[in-house]
């Protein structure tokens, strides 16, 4: 006789998160401090900046079934100022529809700064939303990731330190998630400069998904505009190799490759996972 299996709890990191409450995640996840970030905060200030010392901003961070319809209209507002020329651009387009919707991803976690003080009115009783970053824990080509879906920042708070933050906090929910979460994702169009330099300084390489420039079938050149950039996790129990690999500096873009038939998938042409942009 063969004893009955016991059935395992099919259960990973990503599907945990993703039931977890609002309150759960930011105890679980966002709270644990982690070396080299800044710890999660529910305030924010520049003490630097001459003038507005005073100021205090609040930072949240809830799931989009628990937020109002004006807060993520507001955040999606900011995405429409700071970016929708970079989507114009490209050969996406901007497509506010689509954004609205994308923006509404049930598993999403949004950090949301707002206020200040001077700026709350009995008609938004916790200020304009200045600055936010989103995020899901999830799959993304058989890795278990943080996916950094937006962040975006005034841009009268730009250069003072509130993308870091944010950004950081991405890292935090990826290193708490715990193994095999192993890095923190993002897609930027090759048009931004400003946020190529931003992450770059922050320790972003080209991740090993990024698309590559390609020759076509037909002689045509596939030529992308937008990459895609990774952080990878550094935990407490790495090896000396397994840190240095995730600390090396970034590999040189590929010269052009011949387009593979893998690209097609069950008839179709395999489509990019849409994040971030
Ligand atoms: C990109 C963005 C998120 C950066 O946020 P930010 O608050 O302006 O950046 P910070 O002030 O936190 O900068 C963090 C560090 O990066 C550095 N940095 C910023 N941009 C840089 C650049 N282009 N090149 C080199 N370093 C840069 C800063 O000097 C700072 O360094 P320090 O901490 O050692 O002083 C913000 O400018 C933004 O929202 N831009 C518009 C929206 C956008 O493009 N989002 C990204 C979509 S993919």
């Amino acid at each position: 006789m063969v004893a009955p299996k016991r059935r395992r709890a099919e259960s990973n990191p990503i599907d945990t998160a993703n039931k977890k409450s609002d309150a759960d995640f930011i105890k679980d996840y966002l709270e644990p401090k982690v070396p080299e970030f800044k710890p999660w905060a529910t305030s924010w200030s520049r003490p630097g900046v001459p003038g507005c010392a005073d100021e205090v901003f609040s930072i949240t961070c809830a799931s989009p079934a628990n937020m109002d319809e004006e807060t993520l209209e507001e955040c999606f507002e900011l995405v429409e100022i700071t970016s929708s020329n970079d989507y114009e651009m490209s050969t996406q387009k901007w497509r506010p529809g689509h954004k609205r919707k994308e923006m509404r991803s049930p598993d999403l976690k949004y950090i949301v700064v707002r206020g200040p003080q001077h700026a709350m009115t009995p008609k938004n009783p916790k200020g304009p939303v200045l600055a936010f970053t989103s995020l899901m824990p999830a799959f993304e080509e058989g890795h278990a990731v943080v996916y950094c879906y937006e962040i975006h920042i005034s841009r009268w708070l730009q250069g003072d330190g509130l993308g870091r933050l944010l950004l950081g906090y991405q890292s935090i929910v990826a290193h708490n998630l715990g193994p095999p979460v192993s890095k923190v994702m993002l897609t930027c169009f090759l048009s931004n400069y400003y946020a190529l330099g931003f992450y770059k300084k922050l320790g972003f390489k080209v991740d090993e998904s990024a698309p590559k420039t390609r020759e076509l079938r037909g002689g045509k050149t596939f030529v992308p505009d937008y990459t895609i950039l990774s952080k990878a996790v550094v935990r407490k129990g790495d090896t000396a190799k397994e840190k240095a690999a995730k600390e090396k500096p970034a590999e040189k873009e590929q010269p052009a490759q011949k387009e593979k038939p893998a690209e097609k998938e069950g008839g179709k042409t395999k489509k990019r996972k849409s994040s971030g942009i």
